[in-house]
């Protein structure tokens, strides 16, 4: 049952959550989105099982998402959000369409930009293709409050660049030696950038929560040891057929299965997020994703 008062404090939670992020009032104010990259070693490790429900989280709480899948020609996000998109970031890279064209609301709230698959593979896009993606994603973080970017695995430079023009990442591991050596490379490739982002870390697939822990504890004592690069633990996401088999067409686990244990973990991941996008929101004198950007494509 919901109570007249929970729903007030909702509301006035809601108004809070504005208030903080200067909207209601003047539009100068508002600043652009924080733009969270979700990163990881190898392919696999659900980045875009987390990249959609959280952003539908952060939709629910009054947020203004936006999801770039920049896994280019391999995305699938528009999948998840079960999304027929008409143009994608293969209109926007080849100049045909502009933000406007792609940007699509999705059925559960956010906004999206779809991968789209006329692009073979990262090896294709050169430094002009990189320029145009800077200059969109400003565009779409000036139209929004918080920008997820699901990116491509590994250590391609272009990947790297999309990272990089993040304030925060999310780098999604699973347990196992093989994703957590390859995240790490990753961290080490971060770590020995001048202007690094913030990195935390999401153990998908963890058997029990105290694994997820312990698989941060040992990630993030390696990192500090050898790469001299901090890491923030976000926490852990239980390995779940209800994931795997959710099949095309159902909503995502959010939305469709709200009650079970999985969403229950995505809903503490939400929470935690939010925290550290308002945290982001507020720290002075950061540029924006555009110039960010920029300055990683002259970098590489
Ligand atoms: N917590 C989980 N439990 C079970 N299966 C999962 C879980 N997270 C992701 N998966 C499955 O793993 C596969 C890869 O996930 P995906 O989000 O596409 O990874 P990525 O975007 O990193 O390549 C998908 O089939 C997805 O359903
Ligand atoms: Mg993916």
């Amino acid at each position: 049952m919901v109570l007249d008062s929970d729903r007030k404090l909702e509301r006035s939670g809601r108004g809070f959550l504005r208030r903080l992020l200067g909207r209601g009032g003047d539009p100068a104010r508002r600043g652009e989105a924080v733009v969270v990259a979700f990163a990881s070693g190898k392919g696999g490790t659900g980045k875009s099982f987390l990249t959609t429900n959280l952003a539908i989280g952060l939709h629910q709480r009054g947020l203004r998402v936006c999801v770039v899948d920049c896994d280019f020609g391999l995305g699938n996000a528009h999948l998840l959000f079960g999304a027929n998109p008409r143009y994608s970031m293969q209109h926007l890279l080849g100049g045909q369409r502009t933000v406007g064209h792609v940007l699509m609301t999705t059925d559960y709230g956010p906004s999206l930009v779809a991968g789209g698959s006329g692009i073979s593979s990262l090896a294709e896009l050169n430094a002009k293709h990189m320029q145009m993606l800077a200059r969109a994603l400003g565009q779409i973080a000036d139209r929004h409050d918080v920008v997820l970017l699901d990116c491509a695995a590994g250590l391609a430079p272009q990947s790297m660049i999309t990272v990089l023009a993040a304030q925060e990442v999310v780098m999604v591991t699973n347990p196992e030696i093989a994703a957590l050596t390859d995240a790490y490379a990753v961290i080490k490739c971060l770590s020995r950038q001048v202007e690094r982002p913030d990195v935390r870390l999401v153990v998908n697939r963890a058997p029990d929560p105290q694994l997820g822990r312990a698989t941060f504890d040992r990630l993030s004592d390696v990192s500090r040891r050898f790469a001299n690069q901090p890491i923030h633990y976000l926490g852990a996401v239980p390995e779940d057929p209800a994931v795997s088999h959710r099949r095309l067409g159902q909503a995502p686990l959010l939305v469709g299965l709200p009650e079970c244990r999985t969403t229950k973990a995505l809903v503490g991941l939400v929470g935690a997020l939010e925290a550290q996008i308002l945290e982001a929101r507020q720290a002075a004198g950061s540029r924006g994703v555009e110039a960010r950007m920029l300055a990683q494509i002259r970098r590489w």
